[in-house]
């Protein structure tokens, strides 16, 4: 088994993915937000590249099972039920429903990896859980950070350093790309402190300055979850890891 981290989507175009096993990491806070959803009953999560097509997918919808949510420059979008606070999402607003979700860029990095033969979504809520299923499954793995407007972001690299030490913990033929090894090294030091990480980064700072350092908190818990999440045909599910030897 291979494992890759890209930086930046736009390293690579849509067809890279093709065939390929794909985790798109957004810890701040698109793919936190998604497993949350996942863990608080939401039927499933639809992540979308833009509002215009979040407004078209939710019109075509009807009976009220569809919410939309997401955010622009952090903040909740005029017109949608949640902005894109993991916190927003409670069981009892959300159960059964599906929701349309649009980021700025974790959504975008979902869509954009979904020629991926199989597609999850990580963050430090789910990180063991994931690193099972990739286990499991065994195939060469890309790790996709959402980044920020195309550049590097140093919480989803640490993210997925974790989530490959995470892998190698319970899988011995590993084998990693300098990419790979760069955010190892990376996690190993600035993942200790996974709070103290994500606080400090930049976008921890445009968070805690919009009013959401309870959001970093909750971002920075590790495995409050054991959900796997799924992208197919355009949705997020839960999905259910069959027992195996990587299970714990
Ligand atoms: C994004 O997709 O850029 C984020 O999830 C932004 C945020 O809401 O913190």
């Amino acid at each position: 088994m291979k494992i890759n981290v890209l930086f930046s989507p736009l390293n690579v175009d849509d067809l890279y993915f093709t065939g390929k096993t794909t985790v798109v990491i957004d810890v701040l806070r698109a793919s936190t937000t998604i497993i949350t959803a996942l863990s608080r009953d939401a039927r499933e999560v639809i992540p979308v590249n833009s509002i215009e097509f979040a407004m078209k997918v939710s019109g075509n919808a009807f009976g009220g099972q569809t919410l939309l949510g997401g955010e622009r420059n952090t903040k909740m979008i005029e017109g949608f039920t949640f902005g894109n606070s993991p916190l927003e999402y409670d069981t009892d607003s959300i159960s059964g429903k599906s929701i349309i979700l649009f980021t700025s860029n974790g959504t975008k990095a979902v869509v954009k990896a979904k020629f991926s033969e199989n597609l999850f979504i990580a963050c430090f809520n789910n990180l063991k859980i994931t690193a099972q299923y990739a286990a499991y499954l065994g195939n060469d793995l890309e790790i996709l950070c959402a980044g920020s407007s195309g550049m590097f972001c140093i919480e989803d690299s640490v993210c997925a350093g974790k989530l490959i030490h995470e892998i190698r913990n319970i899988k011995d033929d590993v084998i990693i790309t300098d990419a790979a090894r760069a955010s190892l090294v990376l996690s190993e030091t600035l993942g200790l402190d996974v709070y103290k990480m994500l606080s400090e980064c930049e976008h921890g700072q445009l968070l805690i300055k919009n009013g959401f350092e309870e959001d970093i908190k909750f971002c920075a818990e590790l495995n409050n979850n054991n959900i796997v999440a799924n992208f197919k045909t355009g949705v997020v599910k839960k999905t259910v890891l069959p027992d195996n030897e990587y299970t714990a």
